[in-house]
């Protein structure tokens, strides 16, 4: 059974197959955190050791034993006004402003399969999984926190929330929200993030953790660009593929905080939940809240380990639908060859030529709706410009259907323009604070999707697109931060979280009533690249970056927690139009071989020699995409401290192995460089697909291949290899 509970001790036991989770309900009634660590039987209660401390205090019921104080205690889910000053999951306040709730265990169920949480995505499972639900109380006010643990056993996975409940009779508000919490009671750490900016997302960042607080987080009303709702916990020493190292992956898409803390007893906490700022979710006698899930894994063998388990579980118990498992098309996109400058025959004509390259799908960016030929207006109405067409949207998607190709479409559905007819219908609908001037994102404002007028106006919006043409693919986008936090509607402490239902309601319900069509997420790239927004769309275009250097780094960070399935990429045209950088046609290909492919340029202009090359591709990418997607994915550089940057995609059944090299800088005379496969079947022989040559995998995954000597930089390489 996945979870245990032991009556004499009150100790809850979670295992999953190599991880073991420990917690106790103490003599008080505190929930401690005893151990999540390798898979282990019997109680790891020896790990606290209690002393008398100064100036940290005991609760009353201790009475004079000052050896027992919840400022060292490792704890479940630590409250504020406990004697815990270190940085708590849940800050409470009653009607009158007074902080502090402390929360006592008052009993528990274990319910076979995986809790949901209505109106927010979570991981799903079947029946080998089993939720274990602890309640927690405070008597004073009424106050009853559930907190709901998911334990999938053969994915690794455990996952966490909590359910605040005003059970009481008067108001109690709702301050700090945290999800998770892991206490460590002792050990040197490294925190492992990923930060970065509009155009240059997940970039790895590995610091030791050290006295006082590291936190991460986002105030913008979406995950962001800046910082990935994710974070590892590792040992100082660990690696790829040693040490101990622990991942808290948030299911949520907007503002959050997480942070790593080092106390001073050299203590660690790790926690993660809703962003505090702009948050006071008040309720009401009655009512409650839900702390959006997060996942956890542990691994024992370093990091490509913990990878490799969130890779799993994004792929199959976060992603869902029919597109989940099937091979996503390759696309030609409008977005870099015209930006909005097009007419209907130039897109007839650029996808003719992508048909001709071997491309499945053609997707039209932004412009194609009236009045937007620049990005200063007309979001909101989603009305196709057929003048600038020529033709209805159901014609030139016949057109374009005609030549063999499925058809995308770009909407920003969250947004409005102040120059719309939307607004001029319903200005109240933006959030726009009365009285001030509202920041301009892009010159675009934000629909309060809090309201539900407003998510029944876009759900119509795009469901009529959706009647109106043989739609197969939306890249839902989204390019502005929230700013100002006001609805007409909701009690502005609860816009945000209320606006996150709002989004994941009008998702929920495209998913449902239109399962055919495939939903890649974006906001001004990788801005809302989460596993929140994984549950409503399998794909995310993951940078508005396409350089194939900047890429690397981008794909790097971004491989810790999410899988290739999941990552937008595109070959675009040189000089690239971010970096006006030139790199080879070949390393581009490389840097963008992730699980959802495609192009990004006008294929009319191509020289025949690039036509050739990138028919080669497509083909190429056609036989490997069930691997890329479905493989489990190796790092085996690190691009920011070595000469190169590789990596490996191996087929689940160990047959089929890809690894993609690229050495950004040639130099002088260069030191041979070797790359080291992992992950081959022991004891086997593989043979190179290209040269027929046959290595030993033992050997192979202990001297590694030599890459041949680059010739310029972005030289890039790609090997198959096959088990015989
Ligand atoms: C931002 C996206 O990331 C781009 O790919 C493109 O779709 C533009 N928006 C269109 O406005």
């Amino acid at each position: 059974m996945p979870v245990l509970f032991d009556d004499e001790t009150r100790t809850f036991t979670l295992n999953t197959k190599n991880s073991t989770y420990q917690m106790q309900a103490d003599s008080f009634g505190y929930l401690l955190h005893l151990y999540f660590g390798q898979r282990t039987s019997g109680l790891v209660d020896w790990g606290i050791v209690p002393a008398d401390r100064g100036f940290s205090g005991s609760p009353y019921d201790a009475g004079d034993d000052r050896t027992y104080s919840l400022d060292y205690m490792p704890q479940e889910y630590p409250s504020q006004g406990t004697g815990d000053f270190r940085s708590p999951s849940l800050i409470v306040r009653d009607k009158n402003g007074t902080c502090g709730a402390d929360l006592r265990y008052s009993g528990h169920e274990v319910l076979p399969g995986k809790y949901t949480l209505p109106g927010l995505p979570a991981v799903y499972s079947g029946d080998e999984s089993e939720t274990l639900i602890i309640t927690l109380k405070n008597q004073r006010l009424g106050l009853s926190v559930k907190l709901l643990y998911g334990v999938l056993p053969d994915k690794d996975i455990i996952t966490r929330s909590a359910i605040v409940q005003n059970e009481g009779n008067k108001n109690i508000t709702v301050h700090k929200l945290g999800s998770s919490c892991l206490d460590f009671m002792h050990g040197r750490f490294d925190l492992i993030t990923f930060y970065g900016r509009h155009a240059m997302e997940r970039i790895f960042d590995r610091q030791e953790v050290h006295h006082g607080s590291h936190i991460i987080g986002s105030r913008r009303g979406m995950s962001s660009h800046q910082y990935n709702p994710f974070m590892i916990l590792a040992d100082h020493d660990a690696t790829e593929t040693s040490g101990r190292c622990w991942a808290m992956q948030f299911v949520y898409s907007g503002g959050f905080e997480a942070e790593a803390e080092l106390s001073q007893y050299g203590q660690t906490r790790m926690i993660m939940g809703l962003s505090q700022e702009k948050f006071a979710y008040g309720l009401a006698p009655g009512e409650e809240i839900t702390a959006p899930e997060v996942i956890m894994t542990f691994s024992n063998n370093g990091l490509e380990q913990l990878s490799h388990n969130l890779h799993a579980c994004i792929r199959e118990n976060i992603c869902r639908g029919k597109f989940r498992d099937i091979s996503r098309p390759v696309v030609l996109n409008s977005w870099e060859a015209f930006m909005m400058d097009f007419d209907g025959k130039k897109i007839l004509d650029t996808a003719e030529s992508a048909a001709s390259l071997g491309a499945e799908m053609f997707v039209l960016d932004d412009g194609w709706f009236l009045n937007r030929n620049d990005d200063y207006r007309a979001l909101g109405d989603w009305t196709p410009d057929t003048q600038k067409l020529g033709c209805s949207l159901d014609t030139l998607v016949k057109g374009i259907n005609a030549l063999g190709l499925k058809f995308g479409l770009w909407v920003e559905p969250e947004m409005i323009s102040e120059d719309s007819n939307l607004y001029r219908e319903h200005p109240d609908w933006a959030m726009i604070i009365p009285g001030e001037k509202p920041v301009l994102g892009r010159s675009q404002l934000v629909l309060d999707l809090s309201r539900k007028e407003v998510r029944e106006y876009i759900y119509h919006s795009v469901s009529s697109l959706l009647e109106q043409a043989n739609i197969e693919y939306l890249k839902w986008d989204y390019n502005r931060s929230i700013n100002e936090v006001y609805s007409h509607a909701t009690s502005n402490s609860k816009v945000l979280y209320d606006y996150m239902l709002g989004l994941y309601d009008v998702l929920e319900r495209l998913n449902t009533n239109y399962p055919n069509v495939l939903i890649e997420g974006c906001a001004g790239g990788g801005g809302r690249f989460d596993a929140g927004m994984l549950h409503y769309t399998p794909q995310i275009w993951c940078s508005d970056n396409t350089d194939a250097l900047d890429r690397l780094y981008i794909h790097y960070g971004t491989s810790f927690g999410y899988p290739a399935s999941s990552i937008g990429a595109h070959v675009s045209v040189c000089p690239n139009q971010q970096t006006g950088r030139i790199t080879p046609l070949k390393a581009r290909y490389t840097a963008s071989m992730t699980g959802a492919f495609g192009y990004e340029l006008d294929p009319r202009i191509l020289t025949q020699e690039e036509r050739e090359e990138i028919i080669a591709q497509i083909r190429q990418y056609k036989q490997d995409r069930e691997i890329i997607a479905s493989g489990k994915y190796y790092r085996l550089s690190n691009p920011h401290e070595e000469a190169f940057c590789a990596w490996e995609y191996v087929s689940h059944d160990g047959v089929d192995v890809i690894v993609n090299a690229v050495v950004p800088q040639n130099h002088g005379n260069m030191p041979p460089l070797y790359v080291v496969p992992r992950g081959l079947t022991p004891g086997t022989v593989y043979q190179d697909t290209q040269t027929g040559k046959l290595y030993p995998a033992d050997a192979l995954m202990c001297e590694g291949l030599p890459l041949k000597f680059p010739t310029g930089d972005y030289y890039s390489y790609t090997f198959r290899f096959r088990r015989t």
